[in-house]
């Protein structure tokens, strides 16, 4: 029989944490090579650093097979590397985002490491990163504040959870010159991904405003972009929206993300 916490940690890394759409690498179409899930690799260049994924599968070498569980979950959560190993100590791009990994509740986490543990070990390694400016998180309330797991019987609670570990705020909020406004700007879109190809892709209003917004969808069409990538009008969604990890978010999750989301308030 498969341990509960590996089977927890399999569904939360590949559906609504979608480590693999930064952490897995990919053939020419942007399709995920599979037998090299997680294995790192891709490269994200911004004024402030160019730094590939790194490998967090467990090959002892080039991945994380001999970081102990404590270290796994301080890079995680706090963002810093073990002090061995490569560059010690060296704090993660900000793009790794521990601002909201900070939320996972203890046993989700401890079920994260328990699933990297049990994945194929992939030899791969890593070029090291250039850092061109201090490394700078924004903090992100809800994970600042935390979650409370009695809270959860409140649908829209448990969706706030699920939203604030998915990251999704971070795509979907007003940001300008690296900065992230959650205060005055959640969910409200705005910022551009240019790396999708075709002049870019602009992040989509998913605050509750009902026509800037998606406060005038019905929940199958908030459920269908979530997870199948069609918006409201029929419009395929580009990278680097994850609906492909989001495919495989069970039903009462996703419901549960929905009631979160039609209690964002309203922004134009
Ligand atoms: C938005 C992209 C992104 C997502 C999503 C993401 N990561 Fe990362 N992660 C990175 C990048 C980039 C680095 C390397 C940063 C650097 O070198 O400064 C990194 C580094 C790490 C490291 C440090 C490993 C090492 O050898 O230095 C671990 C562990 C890690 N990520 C685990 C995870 C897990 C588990 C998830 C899902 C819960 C995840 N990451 C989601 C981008 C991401
Ligand atoms: C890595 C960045 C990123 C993350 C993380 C992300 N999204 Fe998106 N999302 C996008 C982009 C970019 C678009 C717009 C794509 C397009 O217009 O082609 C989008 C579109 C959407 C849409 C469709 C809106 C519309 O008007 O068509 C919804 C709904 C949505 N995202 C919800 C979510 C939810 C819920 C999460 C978290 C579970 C999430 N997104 C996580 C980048 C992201």
């Amino acid at each position: 029989m498969a341990d509960p916490a590996v089977e927890r940690g399999d569904y939360l890394v590949n559906a609504i944490l979608a480590c693999g759409n930064c952490h897995s690498p990919r053939d020419a179409n942007g399709e995920i090579i599979k037998d090299k899930a997680l294995s790192g690799g891709r490269v994200f260049s911004t004024p402030a650093f160019v730094v590939a994924t790194s490998n967090i599968t467990p090959d002892p070498e080039t991945g994380i097979g001999r970081w102990s569980d404590a270290e796994i979950k301080r890079a995680l959560i706090e963002g810093i590397r073990p002090e061995h190993h490569r560059l010690p100590g060296v704090p993660l791009a900000a793009i790794m985002p521990a601002n909201f990994y900070k939320a996972l509740l203890p046993e989700d986490l401890d079920a994260i490491v328990a699933y990297l543990r049990s994945v194929k070990p992939v030899r791969n390694e890593i070029s090291d990163p250039v850092y061109k400016a201090p490394i700078h998180r924004d903090p992100y309330p809800d994970a600042e504040n935390g979650f409370d797991k009695s809270t959860f019987t409140d649908p829209a609670k448990r969706g706030a959870y699920l939203v604030t570990i998915g990251h999704c705020m971070e795509c979907h909020s007003a940001w300008s010159r690296g900065v992230s406004d959650f205060k005055t700007g959640l969910g409200r879109g705005g910022r551009v991904f240019a790396e999708a190809g075709n002049g870019g892709v602009t992040v989509a209003n998913i605050a509750s405003d009902r026509t800037a917004g998606i406060g005038g969808w019905t929940d199958q069409e908030i459920a269908r972009a979530i997870t199948q990538g069609i918006s409201h009008d029929g419009r395929k969604l580009k990278p680097p929206m994850a609906y492909t990890f989001y495919a495989g978010l069970k039903a009462d999750d996703l419901a549960d993300i929905i009631a979160y989301l039609r209690t964002v308030p309203p922004l134009q």
